[in-house]
C-alpha cells in the first residue's frame, strides 16, 4: 500500500522459493498455484498492516507483465474483482516500470531525487535492459540482452556448481572469498548490431567448460547433501563443502557480469546525457555491483533500491501507477496479461 505522498504504508511479500527449490528453477505451474494460495492472504495483512479499510483506497495497481501467464491472470483477475467489487480505477502497470519507479520512489522518500533524463539499468531473472527515463516517464530501449538474463546467468551458474536456486544470493555471499581474477572470463564481444546490448551465454557456457575440465563429482554432492539438510545454508556451511578453486570461480564468474553490465552505462549515460543512473531488478541485489558501480565515477548520483524493494514487490507497482493515476489512464476489466510486454 502506497500513499500519494510517496509513503510506503506497508508492504507485504509472499516468498514461493521453497516451493520451486527442489526443482532447481521457477516451474510455471506451481508458480500460479503459489500465487493462487497467496495472493488473498497477502492483501489482508497489507491492509491491516497499513491500517486501512476498503473504502480508504483510490485506486488498484496490478502488472499485467511481461511475465507468467498463469501468475499474471491470478494477480489480474483478483485486482479485477477488487476495483468491480469497490468501484475503484484498476491500473495496469508493466512489471519493468515498476522495478524502475521503486527506485524513483524510494529517492524521492530519501530526499535525494532521481534527476532526468536517468538511464535505468534493470537487472533481473527474466531481464538485463538499458532505458533511458524522461521527467515524463517515457522509455526508450537503448540496449538488451541477446540470450540470458544476468540473474538468469547467475541461476545457472549456481546450478551448476550445485549451489541450488537462486543461484545469484549465493555467489554473491561466496564471491568474496575467492579471487575475482584467478579466471579471465574473455567478455562478450556482439560482432554486429547494437553496442549496448549484453550477452551472457559465452559466460555461462565458459564456466560450463570449466566445470567439465574438473573432477567436481564429489564437491557438487557435498554441496546438495548440505541443502537437503538445510534449505539456506549460512556462508559458514557453504564455506565447509566448497573449495578455493570453486571460490576463484564464484568470484571471477561475478567480476565479469559485473564489467559486462557497467561496461554499457558508461557509452549508455553519455548518448543521453544521463543526470542519473537508476539500477534495478533482484541483481541489483549484488554486492559487488553496488560496490563496483558506487565507486565506478559514473559522474552522475548512482541510485539503487532498498534490498526489499531490488526483488519482486507490489510497492513497486503501486508507485509506477501514480503518473497513471493523474493521468486517469486506466484500464478495463478486459484488459489483458501479455508474456512479453516492451516498454
Ligand atoms: O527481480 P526479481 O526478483 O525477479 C524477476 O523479475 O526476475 O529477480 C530475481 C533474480 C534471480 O535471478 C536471482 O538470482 C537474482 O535476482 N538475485 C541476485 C541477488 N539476489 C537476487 N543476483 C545476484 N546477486 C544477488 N545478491
Ligand atoms: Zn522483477
Amino acid at each position: 500500500m502506497v500513499e500519494r505522498s510517496g509513503a510506503i504504508l506497508s508492504s507485504v511479500v509472499a516468498s514461493q522459493l521453497a516451493a520451486h527449490a527442489r526443482y532447481g528453477g521457477v516451474v510455471p505451474e506451481i508458480a500460479s498455484r503459489e500465487h493462487g494460495r497467496a495472493i488473498v492472504p497477502v492483501v489482508r495483512t497489507a491492509m491491516r498492516e497499513a491500517g486501512l479499510t476498503w473504502t480508504d483506497l483510490a485506486a488498484i495497481a496490478v502488472t499485467v507483465g511481461p511475465g507468467l501467464i498463469g501468475s499474471l491472470l491470478v494477480g489480474a483477475t483478483y485486482a479485477k474483482s477488487l476495483s468491480y467489487a469497490l468501484d475503484l480505477p484498476l491500473i495496469a502497470v508493466n512489471h519493468v516500470e515498476g522495478h524502475i519507479h521503486a527506485v524513483i520512489l524510494e529517492a524521492r522518500q530519501r530526499g535525494t531525487p532521481v534527476q532526468f533524463p536517468a538511464l535505468a539499468l534493470v537487472v533481473s531473472g527474466g531481464h538485463t535492459h538499458l532505458f533511458s527515463v524522461s521527467d515524463r516517464f517515457e522509455y526508450k530501449l537503448l540496449g538488451k540482452t541477446r540470450d540470458d538474463a544476468a540473474g538468469e546467468a547467475f541461476d545457472k551458474v549456481g546450478k551448476l556448481l550445485g549451489f541450488g536456486y537462486p543461484g545469484g544470493p549465493v555467489i554473491d555471499m561466496l564471491a568474496p572469498h575467492g579471487n575475482p581474477r584467478a579466471i579471465r572470463f574473455t567478455l562478450a564481444k556482439l560482432r554486429d548490431g547494437n553496442a549496448l546490448d549484453f550477452s551472457f551465454s559465452g559466460l555461462k557456457t565458459a564456466v560450463l567448460r570449466w566445470f567439465q575440465a574438473q573432477e567436481m563429482q564429489d564437491e557438487v554432492e557435498s554441496r546438495h547433501a548440505l541443502l537437503a539438510q538445510h534449505p539456506r545454508p549460512t556462508r559458514e556451511q557453504w564455506l565447509t563443502v566448497t573449495p578455493r578453486r570453486t571460490l576463484d570461480v564464484v568470484a571471477s564468474f561475478q567480476h565479469t557480469v559485473i564489467t559486462e553490465l557497467l561496461a554499457r552505462v558508461r557509452p549508455s549515460a553519455e548518448q543521453i546525457g544521463a543526470k542519473s543512473l537508476i539500477v534495478s531488478g533482484g541483481v541489483a541485489c549484488n554486492s559487488g555491483l553496488r560496490r563496483t558501480a558506487a565507486g565506478s565515477g559514473f559522474g552522475v548520483p548512482v541510485h539503487f533500491p532498498s534490498l526489499a524493494l531490488s526483488t519482486d514487490n507490489a510497492v513497486m507497482i503501486a508507485a509506477a501507477a501514480f503518473s497513471k493515476f493523474e493521468d486517469a489512464d486506466f484500464a478495463g476489466l478486459d484488459a489483458p496479461v501479455y508474456a512479453q510486454l516492451p516498454l
